[in-house]
């Protein structure tokens, strides 16, 4: 079985192919991802140009990902396309070009969730990696937690009420002059930072124990004014911007950290899995392995595979078509596609051991 794997659903143009013997787990034979640098003079991803960058540069991605693989394209057995949630334009791209693919090769079409590619990154590096688990998705568009008792079931525990956290790293990040993304460049000037220097309001911490709607609730948007009131009192951004980088992180973390600590209590699950962009920050996974100890461990993928990429979408599409599924024609982009087999916040919490 082989598989081409599509994902255009952002500011990253991605290709792989996948490659799998029923039922085990399928191997990566090549994962193409092209950046869009073309937003970082706008400070944040433009949506008209990102599909139109899609455009000029989805063939010779999904070129490149069949050679590395030494794959013909007549020698693929499905193909899976990123179907939402992200930008319409730039999701229609792929799915345009899977669908047209998918129809001349006769072959069968999954659209895919995003979110659930994130959940199934780590399954192409860790072999042992299964439900249940607690998952913390930290994305420039999402923040959410989520218990996880098998595949293709999510419950909801919480989410973000504003900004997700990434998108909290961007705005701070251009707050300090760092340029876009802010995540990687704030983690960077927070080791040179000194803790402590500027404490800033640790948002929702307080909500955890309540057993309210909220307990597992994030809001990250205060926080962002917080720093910005920092920024424009400062009398030497030069001097203080580490500490502030460092100051920010460190609120940002405590919360997402405290809050999945409190939900593998709860579930009694073994396994926290970090997953989105922000899961790249290696402060964040050295702070949940820390917090949790030995009552649980920490997964989480290798950067390549935490950012946008088609791999994660193959392993998530593979997964669905296992199930039987299958998109047909009709397959459209959806901005705000639910995920699929999501379950209300309100829904009992995991299963107490
Ligand atoms: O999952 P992703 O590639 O795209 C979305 O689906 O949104 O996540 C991108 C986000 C950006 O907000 C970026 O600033 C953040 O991930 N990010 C980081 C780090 N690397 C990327 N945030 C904190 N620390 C990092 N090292
Ligand atoms: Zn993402």
């Amino acid at each position: 079985m082989k598989l081409l794997a599509i994902e255009t659903s952002c500011d990253e143009t991605s290709a792989a192919v996948l490659k799998a013997d029923q039922p085990g787990r399928p191997t990566l034979a090549s994962c193409v991802i092209l950046s869009q640098d073309i937003h970082r003079v706008f400070g944040g991803v433009v949506p008209e140009l990102a599909s139109r960058a899609h455009l000029g540069t989805i063939v010779p991605v999904v070129d490149e990902a069949l050679a590395e693989a030494r794959v013909e394209l007549e020698d693929l057995d499905a193909i899976a396309v990123t179907a939402g949630p992200g930008l319409v334009g730039a999701l229609l791209v792929g799915v345009m070009y899977g669908k047209t693919l998918a129809r001349r090769l006769a072959r069968p079409l999954i659209g895919v969730h995003h979110l659930e590619g994130h959940l199934f990154a780590p399954t192409l590096e860790q072999q042992d990696f299964a439900p249940p688990f607690v998952a913390l998705l930290v994305s420039g568009g999402h923040t959410m937690l989520l218990d996880v008792p098998a595949w293709g079931q999510y419950r909801l525990l919480g989410a973000t009420r504003d900004d997700a956290a990434g998108e909290a790293f961007d705005k701070v990040g251009t707050l300090l002059g760092l340029g876009y993304p802010g995540g990687p460049a704030i983690e960077r000037l927070a080791r040179e930072g000194r803790p402590g220097r500027f404490r800033f309001p640790r948002p929702m911490l307080n909500t955890i124990g309540e057993d309210g709607p909220d307990q597992y609730s994030f809001s990250f948007s205060g926080l962002k004014t917080a720093v910005l009131r920092a920024v424009r009192t400062s009398t030497d951004l030069e001097r203080d911007r580490a500490d502030l980088a460092r100051g920010f992180q460190d609120a940002v973390l405590e919360v997402l950290v405290e809050k999945a600590a409190t939900a593998i209590e709860a579930t009694g699950y073994p396994t926290l899995a970090i997953g989105g962009g922000v899961a790249c920050n290696d402060a964040l996974s050295a702070a949940a392995s820390e917090r949790l100890g030995r009552s649980a461990r920490v997964v989480v993928a290798s950067k390549r595979l935490n950012t946008d990429n088609a791999a994660m979408i193959g392993a998530a599409g593979l997964f669905r078509l296992r199930q039987g599924e299958q998109s047909g024609a009709d397959l459209e982009p959806r901005a705000d596609l639910p995920l699929p087999g999501l379950l209300p916040a309100s829904a009992s919490i995991g299963i107490s051991r």
